[in-house]
């Protein structure tokens, strides 16, 4: 039995750990430490809080919330307490959470039926469960007066919240104003947060300027949404979605249920998560088997979310006995989150490698002591540039926090500055390819180091083969990584172009390439000579020209004579195109190599679908392109901006078939507000998922 001085001491360090913490995460916005480290300490400390309550300190987190309001902005203090939720990790937490709650509910009964014989056990309303994405952004308070947005707050310290009214009002998915029959007052809390590829947008652009990224779509969200500038936090196109009711005034039938609750929000014009549901159960055992479904169910579906979560939340569903549950200290008893596993780890740099990608962009990687975050394997992680190198401190042999974030190459955090020994080594960034020895370059205007090898370089060679096959570009089945190695180094190919005047006997000369895959390859490639118009143009690897860009140039250049001839202020008409990107799609037009391969593409035979050769017009372009050849879409939920028939009606003139029922062959669903079975069966096969917002700015490119 360890002594009593020893658990104060414990309990002590603890509290104190935890603290800093949370000023560091809640005001500073740095992270430290990974959440699940946090939430270890955390827990620790509760264990041992709860066996010693007499040695619980004033200033324990368990006993508040957390974050200090920021001084700059003026406070507002909550009239109802912001709390916070309980987190399980396992299932057994779910069990022992359900337990107490079906404990506590029998008690109540025994003291109601005392009191009064003829009302409805509560016990009977329990296993009905609400059950919710977790969102991993900033719970905020938003104010509605007659209907009219009045004020907005940030949790803070769950009593006092800093007023940020004016940003929240930039949110274009806040409505300013409430439609619908809604209370003289009421307050809305939910989660304001980034989605992922707004988060990735935002941090390339940081990268690329040499500044520092923010470590997390939460923290960008924290950043955006604390920004002096509101014009700045509305560039930084922040999403929201509500999950509570605050405080409010009365209502003319009133809502028994949360479900209910969040179906008046949407009705109110607020924007509700997708993703929620509604549980029934006959009792406790497959109640808590349901709430396990959707953890699981949610959990596969987590990385292609546009949006990232960090559980899921299930709260009981019945306002009633929501309140004879009641709370403890922070948290209510009512509800809980179910946390995933963390999507960052610690590990040990091996070593740094120095990668040369499709343009002679000279890419430092990490090489890791593998590591499992949250059931995948890591073992290498993009340090993107010098000036990345240099922010981090980071050298070899340094443990450092990695995080993966769904398809983006996972990322190195920070550095674990304190857990240093002895055996660093300084990463040395190297002044020539580490493939083709030309000398490396960097323009003083840019944080990327290039090497000026060019087309000789094989690094290069087999980064723009790589990507004039890949998915997005001219798609080449059969035709991997490896392979494509292969053939550049025993010297087939060093171009694109060269694909197309491979000899079916050298291929099957290669190592394991037998007649069957050697005939597939060459149907693939023969196959690839017809891609559409805009494909081609992303295959052709401009710099900076990623495949939405590409689709615009296609809407607006029918050809590569008229794209060559565009002059920097016509390109930079375009939307989203910038003098940047400008100049450097200038630039690959007046490169001589470039042009002869393009010569001697087209000369193999590679004829790309345009969209529409006698269209004059980029309008009637979008109107009846055929972007979405082949594909089969379903429409579900209500829409907001538009009618169904009316989304229908875009979507076949961009090529689409609309389908009423989510098969195997769907390739996606719209789905709007009020989504029901096609979503969940949608989910369930994995079907790409897209909202109204999406879909709107899939409609502008
Ligand atoms: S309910 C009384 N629902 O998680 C608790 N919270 O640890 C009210 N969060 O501060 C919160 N998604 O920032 C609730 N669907 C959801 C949520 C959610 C994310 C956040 C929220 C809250 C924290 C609790």
């Amino acid at each position: 039995m360890p002594d009593k001085a020893s658990i104060k001491l414990k309990i002590k360090n603890l509290t104190e750990q935890l603290n800093q913490h949370n000023y560091l995460y809640h005001v500073l916005d740095e992270i430290m430490i990974p959440d699940h480290e946090y939430d270890r300490l955390f827990h620790d400390l509760k264990a041992l809080e709860d066996a010693y309550p007499e040695l619980i300190l004033a200033n324990s987190p368990t006993q508040k919330i957390g974050g200090i309001p920021l001084k700059i902005f003026g406070s507002i203090t909550h009239q109802k307490p912001m709390l916070s939720l309980d987190n399980a990790f396992s299932s057994e937490d779910i069990e022992k959470f359900y337990t107490k709650i079906i404990e506590r509910l029998a008690a109540a009964d025994l003291d109601q039926n005392q009191s009064d014989n003829h009302q409805k056990p509560a016990s009977l309303q329990m296993h009905e469960f609400f059950v919710e994405p977790k969102l991993d952004g900033l719970a905020v308070s938003i104010f509605y007066e007659h209907g009219v947005l009045k004020h907005a707050a940030t949790r803070g310290d769950g009593q006092t919240g800093e007023d940020i009214t004016e940003n929240i009002k930039t949110i274009s998915v806040i409505p300013l104003v409430l439609k619908g029959d809604f209370p003289e007052i009421v307050e809305v809390r939910g989660e304001v947060f980034m989605k992922k590829d707004t988060f990735n947008a935002l941090n390339k652009q940081y990268i690329k300027k040499g500044e520092k990224p923010f470590a997390n779509p939460r923290n960008a969200a924290a950043g955006s949404l604390r920004m002096l500038d509101s014009k700045e936090t509305a560039r930084r196109n922040l999403s929201f979605f509500c999950y509570a009711v605050g405080v409010f005034s009365d209502l003319k039938n009133p809502i028994t249920t949360h479900g209910k609750w969040l179906s008046a929000f949407a009705s109110w014009g607020l924007p509700i998560c997708p993703l929620n549901k509604k549980i029934e159960a006959a009792d406790a055992q497959t109640t808590i088997a349901a709430l396990i479904d959707y953890y699981e169910l949610i959990g596969t579906q987590r990385e292609q979310l546009p949006f990232d979560i960090d559980g899921v939340v299930y709260k009981i569903n019945d306002l009633k006995t929501q309140d004879i549950l009641g709370f403890i200290s922070r948290t209510p008893r009512f509800a809980i989150a179910h946390k995933f596993p963390a999507m960052e780890e610690i590990t040990r740099v091996l070593d740094v490698e120095f990668q040369v990608g499709k343009t002679g962009a000279i890419t430092p990687v990490a090489r890791l002591e593998p590591v499992n975050v949250a059931g995948v394997m890591v073992s290498n992680a993009t340090l993107h540039n010098l000036d990345e190198i240099k922010r981090l401190g980071i050298k070899i042999n340094d443990q450092v926090i990695i995080r993966r974030a769904g398809d983006v190459i996972p990322q190195v955090m920070r550095v674990l500055v304190d857990k240093r020994g002895d055996n660093l080594r300084e990463i040395i960034f190297p002044n020539n390819c580490p493939i083709c020895h030309s000398p490396i370059e960097r323009l003083d205007d840019e944080a990327t180091a290039r090497c000026t090898g060019g087309f000789n370089c094989k690094a290069q060679q087999i980064g723009m083969i790589k990507h004039y096959s890949s998915r997005k570009s001219v798609e080449i089945d059969g035709l991997g990584d490896k392979l494509i190695t292969v053939l550049v180094e025993n010297n087939l190919i060093k171009a694109p172009d060269d694909l197309y005047t491979l000899v079916r006997q050298e291929l099957l000369e290669l190592p394991r390439m037998g007649v069957k895959s050697v005939d597939k390859l060459l149907e693939a490639i023969e196959k690839s000579k017809t891609p559409q118009w805009d494909r081609f143009l992303y295959a052709l690897g401009i710099r900076e020209v990623g495949d939405a860009m590409a689709r615009t140039l296609a809407l607006h250049y029918f050809d590569i004579e008229s794209l060559k001839l565009a002059s920097t202020e016509e390109l930079q008409a375009l939307p989203d195109l910038g003098p940047k990107i400008a100049s450097n799609i200038m630039a690959f037009f007046k490169d001589e190599r470039q042009l002869k391969m393009i010569e001697a593409l087209f000369a193999a035979g590679v004829a790309p679908i345009k969209p529409l050769l006698n269209s004059q017009n980029s309008e009637d372009l979008t109107s009846q392109s055929n972007l979405l050849n082949g594909q089969t879409w379903v429409i579900t939920g209500a829409l907001s901006t538009l009618t169904r028939d009316q989304a229908a009606e875009k979507l076949r003139n961009l090529g689409a078939k609309i389908s009423n029922s989510i098969s195997k062959n769907t390739s996606t669903l719209l789905a709007g507000e009020k989504a029901g079975s096609k979503l969940d069966k949608a989910q369930k096969l994995g079907i790409n998922i897209i909202d109204e917002d999406q879909f709107l700015k899939m409609l502008e490119i």
